[in-house]
């Protein structure tokens, strides 16, 4: 995924690659047509058609792309990961300047997580001036994973520091109300907005449908028609009514469902690359797709996975033509811009480790025929590339042609005249810190997490714990000062405490490597002696358990043996404490969004792509406890 540097091409040249190099030593341009100063547009100099506001978009596009030279609109194909920088400073680095002024790429992703809106802003500022400085001066997008909540795993999800911090998107899908996830994706909107984030590589409308896959928790739960639902509010409170200069573009994921991964494998990596349909349900999983395309989400993602026993050829969706193109823009009528999901075409490096291009069923393809057959397959840009050299050869050598290129380029384009980036591409940096993560947006995220908790047992009503000055707890999980803070008496042995409080996560099989080991997989259950520890806590003192659903924990024993059972789908441990003693009137309002399985074996026996059909699910779908009084 690294960015490709100057060198890189100069090898590449020599292994023959002449269009590349030949376009790269001319295209140094000097900023010629516009002298602009930072945070002013305007050019003092002359007003070029597709500058021109009073113009309408298509006849701004038609005036811009017929002024772009070949390389310019390959830099528009690629969208690739950018970090602030490590120190601190705003100052863009050499590869980024590299990637924008000479490599004219123009849409990147914001990796990494933003501790100062303000810096961010400024790099964002300084990045636009960077794309000014370009011969055109076309704006840059920037993009970004889910910021929001509490999950952090390079590729999916990024820890919300300044932003408003909300439940995962399980919790919103918990609590099954459109209008608060409205409220929800308005907020982050208005974040993004103020840091010059105009796309979301999100939502993520897979059904998790096989409970083991480790992306589960970016999802809104198992249920197809509450995903639907939901997706439309979702996408409106993004993009708002009127899509324009104050929208943020939804990129929705992963076309088409990628749920049904096969043993519950990721297709990140080689032993997940197959999609499995042995309840031959492929058609479920578009529902919530038909409702995002409804809603006019603006852009779709294929994922890595390639369908396999259905027909369509067994390639990864992103290069699968029968998917994109026969399914996707004439079956579903999709007019909007396809993405690829990252890293195609070309083996990467990702936290030190070794990643193949996620070319499934086309691992023996070049990676010059893999662009072609991305391209072929109807795709407008490769998602986590930045290989321009591989458009100069293809269309240099008449294997692609410009006409191809240029229905892409003018759907990007569009973009950007819609979100109004050619008419100020820059944010005040000066507001940022007071835009991002305001009392009031802190205040609905913390609200939505303690709401979002789901009851699933409390016996002799036990919850909410009342008396609490003079109890003593043992507890795991929870701050030792949070606990402090709320003078907490706290004992160090199970059996001298009036109740245990357990934070506990969803088991997962740790795996190796850097970026494999966020991708928590494989068996659903804890293990023999983590049953045997804790079921010594259980039997000791009363216990409220509390466990973090990043999947579908197969956890019989903890229903069984502890005296309350509360899920959260990311929550602070304030607000653990909140709905375990119902401060402030709080009580878990959250129901199941998916089934809760008995059993890897149950899991393992089920149907990748069938919704509720694990044998005799611990908990169902939409089960939900209240308080006494309480709904
Ligand atoms: C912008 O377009 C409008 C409408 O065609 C035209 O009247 C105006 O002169 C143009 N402005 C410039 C600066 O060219
Ligand atoms: C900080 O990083 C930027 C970009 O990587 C670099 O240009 C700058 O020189 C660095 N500044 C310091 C003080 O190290
Ligand atoms: C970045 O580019 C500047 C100016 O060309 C150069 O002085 C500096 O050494 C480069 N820094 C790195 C880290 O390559
Ligand atoms: C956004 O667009 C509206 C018209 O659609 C315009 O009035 C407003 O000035 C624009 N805002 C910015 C910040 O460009
Ligand atoms: C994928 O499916 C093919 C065909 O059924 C099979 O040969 C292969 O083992 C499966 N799994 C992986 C990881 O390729
Ligand atoms: C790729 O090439 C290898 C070695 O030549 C061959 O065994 C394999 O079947 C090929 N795979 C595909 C999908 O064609
Ligand atoms: C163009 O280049 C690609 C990749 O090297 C190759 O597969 C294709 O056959 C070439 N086409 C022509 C017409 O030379
Ligand atoms: C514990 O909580 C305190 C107060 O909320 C916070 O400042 C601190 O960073 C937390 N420590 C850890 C390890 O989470
Ligand atoms: C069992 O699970 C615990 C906690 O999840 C873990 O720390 C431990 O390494 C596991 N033991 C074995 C043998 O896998
Ligand atoms: C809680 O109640 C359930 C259902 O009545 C029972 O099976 C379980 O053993 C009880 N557990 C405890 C710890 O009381």
């Amino acid at each position: 995924m690294g960015i490709r540097t100057r060198n890189d091409r100069k090898k590449q040249a020599f292994v023959g690659f002449f269009f590349a190099a030949t376009a790269l030593s001319k295209a140094v341009p000097a900023p010629k047509s516009y002298k602009h100063s930072a945070f002013t547009l305007r050019s003092d100099t002359e007003v070029l058609p597709y500058r021109n506001a009073s113009l309408t978009i298509d006849e701004r596009l038609d005036d811009l792309i017929s002024r772009m030279n070949l390389q310019e609109k390959a830099g528009q194909l690629f969208q690739s990961s950018l970090n602030l920088p490590a120190n601190g400073s705003t100052t863009l680095s050499n590869t980024t300047i590299i990637a924008v002024e000479r490599n004219f790429q123009s849409h990147f992703n914001l990796a990494g997580a933003v501790d100062s809106p303000r810096k961010a802003a400024e790099w964002y500022n300084n990045l636009q001036q960077a794309a000014l400085n370009t011969r055109l001066g076309i704006p840059v997008s920037m993009s970004s994973d889910p910021r929001h909540s509490y999950s952090d795993a390079v590729g999916s999800q990024i820890a919300a520091t300044a932003f408003s911090q909300w439940p995962g998107t399980l919790g919103l899908a918990a609590l099954r109300d459109v209008e608060l996830v409205r409220k929800f994706a308005n907020i982050a909107r208005q974040e993004y907005l103020a840091i010059g984030l105009r796309g979301s590589l999100h939502p993520q409308v897979d059904l998790s449908t096989e409970p083991r896959w480790a992306r589960i928790s970016g999802t809104l739960g198992e249920d197809a028609d509450l995903t639907a639902s939901l997706v439309v509010a979702y996408i409106d409170g993004f993009q708002t009514k009127e899509f324009g200069n104050q929208s943020v573009s939804t990129v929705t994921k992963h076309f088409p469902g990628s749920g049904p991964v096969e043993d519950g494998e990721d297709s990140h990596f080689t032993y997940g690359k197959n999609a499995t349909y042995p309840g031959n349900n492929f058609e479920h999983h578009l529902i919530p797709f038909k409702a995002a395309i409804a809603a006019g989400s603006r852009q779709i993602m294929p994922y890595y996975s390639r369908p396999m026993g259905t027909k369509y050829e067994e390639v990864a969706s992103g290069m699968n033509k029968g998917i994109v193109t026969d399914l996707l823009r004439n079956e579903l009528g999709f007019e909007g811009i396809v993405v690829t999901d990252w890293g195609l075409v070309t083996d990467s490096i990702i936290l030190g480790q070794d990643m193949p291009a996620r070319a499934w069923g086309a691992e023996n393809l070049t990676e010059i025929e893999r662009a072609a057959k991305i391209l072929n397959a109807g795709a407008d840009q490769f998602g986590g590339e930045q290989r321009y050299d591989l458009i100069m050869q293809l269309v240099g050598n008449g294997t692609i042609s410009e006409a191809r290129i240029d229905s892409s380029v003018r759907r990007l384009l569009k973009e950007k005249f819609l979100l109004g980036l050619f008419d100020n591409p820059f944010v005040d940096a000066a507001a940022a810190d007071s835009l991002v993560g305001t009392t009031e947006f802190l205040a609905a995220g913390a609200d939505t997490q303690r709401k979002s908790f789901t009851l699933l047992t409390n016996n002799d009503t036990v919850l909410p714990l009342k008396d609490c000055k003079s109890l003593k707890f043992y507890t795991e999980g929870l701050n030792t000062t949070l606990l402090a803070q709320r003078r907490i008496t706290t004992v160090s042995n199970p059996s001298d405490a009036d109740f245990a409080l357990l934070r506990l996560r969803t088991p997962f099989e740790p795996r190796p490597g850097g970026f494999e080991k966020n991708y928590h997989s494989g068996s659903l259950e804890f293990n023999a002696t983590e049953k045997a520890r804790q079921a010594a806590i259980y039997s000791a003192v009363p216990t409220i358990v509390d466990l973090f659903l990043e999947r579908p924990a197969a956890v019989p024993e903890i229903a069984e043996q502890a005296k309350a059972l509360l899920v959260d789908y990311g929550a602070s441990g304030e607000a653990f404490l909140d709905v375990v003693f119902g401060t402030d009137g709080y009580a878990p309002l959250g129901k199941l969004p998916f089934d809760l399985p008995r059993s890897d074996k149950a899991v393992d026996e089920s149907k990748e792509d069938v919704p509720f059909d694990t044998a005799d699910p611990v908990f169902k779908f939409g089960h939900g406890l209240g308080y006494e009084g309480c709904e």
